[in-house]
């Protein structure tokens, strides 16, 4: 437990000033939020999954001015920066930011799930999409809609480099291709619209921010160990983005839950 405290206290330095914390684009986020709209009750009840300082939730709540947020996050001080930037924004009242397990979310305005959006940006993977899927289905309104973004193949197993293939084999063993993950999802009870690639731009919003806090943190005196392997493992992972990126994409996925279960 002390050394978990210590890594995701390790991350709160390394992020700290980051609004990405991981690939993402806010203006992708906005053009799905149009798209659904047409779909969604102008007071919907939304709910951003691993939420983390907010870089989504905000966009939600502006997007959709009259919906309440539940963004939850697992990590206290995440949640804090949203609080904060939620209230600058004079979103405060429409955002509830909450420390949680987004496996066994919280009510909102103590009601339990019935959401008629769960959105989650890159952080699926930490609970697995199998997972993620039992847990959010019956949480959304008949016809609800789940919209979350994923790091899927791209290239066939032959063309791709030997090193990314090591490196997601390892860091995310669940890496499937966009088909196989639409697949999932209809098994799992869900109608698909086609799944909607996000722009490379994605990427460099959360790697080159975070490039330069990392050689900034490299340079200073007394790092913990826990820091020192956070940096590791993330100069690694833009490593093999720099060198390989282009054998994995992110893709965003738009499902709606099915009235009735197949
Ligand atoms: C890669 S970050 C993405 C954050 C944010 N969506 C973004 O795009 O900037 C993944 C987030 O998921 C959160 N997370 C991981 N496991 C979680 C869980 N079981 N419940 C809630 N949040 C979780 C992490 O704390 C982290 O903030």
């Amino acid at each position: 437990m002390e050394l978990e405290n210590e890594i995701m206290n390790a991350y709160t330095v390394v992020f700290d000033g980051l609004v990405h914390l991981g690939p993402s684009d806010s203006a992708t986020t906005r053009n799905l939020v149009e798209r659904l709209r047409p779909d969604l009750p102008s007071a919907s009840r939304v709910a951003d999954f691993g939420c983390g300082v907010g870089a989504s939730a905000l966009v939600l709540a502006q997007s959709l001015p009259e919906a309440r947020v539940l963004a939850l996050d697992s990590h206290a001080p995440f949640i804090a920066r949203l609080e904060t930037a939620a209230n600058k924004r004079g979103l405060g009242e429409r955002i509830s930011a909450v420390v949680g397990d987004m496996a066994d979310p919280p009510p909102l305005d103590g009601v339990m799930g019935m959401f008629d959006l769960i959105w989650s940006e890159s952080a699926i993977y930490s609970i697995g999409r199998a997972n993620a899927f039992t847990c959010w289905r019956p949480l959304l309104k008949p016809d609800g809609w789940l919209v979350f973004s994923d790091i899927v193949w791209q290239r066939k197993p032959a063309a791709r480099s030997v090193k990314a293939s090591s490196f997601w084999a390892r860091e995310y063993p669940d890496i499937k291709t966009a088909a196989d993950v639409v697949d999932e999802l209809t098994a799992a009870g869900f109608s698909t619209l086609d799944p909607v690639l996000s722009p490379r731009k994605a990427w460099s919003n959360y790697y080159e921010p975070l490039r330069d806090r990392l050689h900034l943190l490299s340079k200073l005196e007394n790092r913990s160990p826990a820091l020192i392997n956070v940096i590791a493992d993330l100069e690694r992972e833009i490593h093999i983005y720099d060198c390989a990126g282009d054998d994995v994409a992110l893709f965003f996925f738009l499902a709606q839950r099915d009235s009735v279960p197949k």
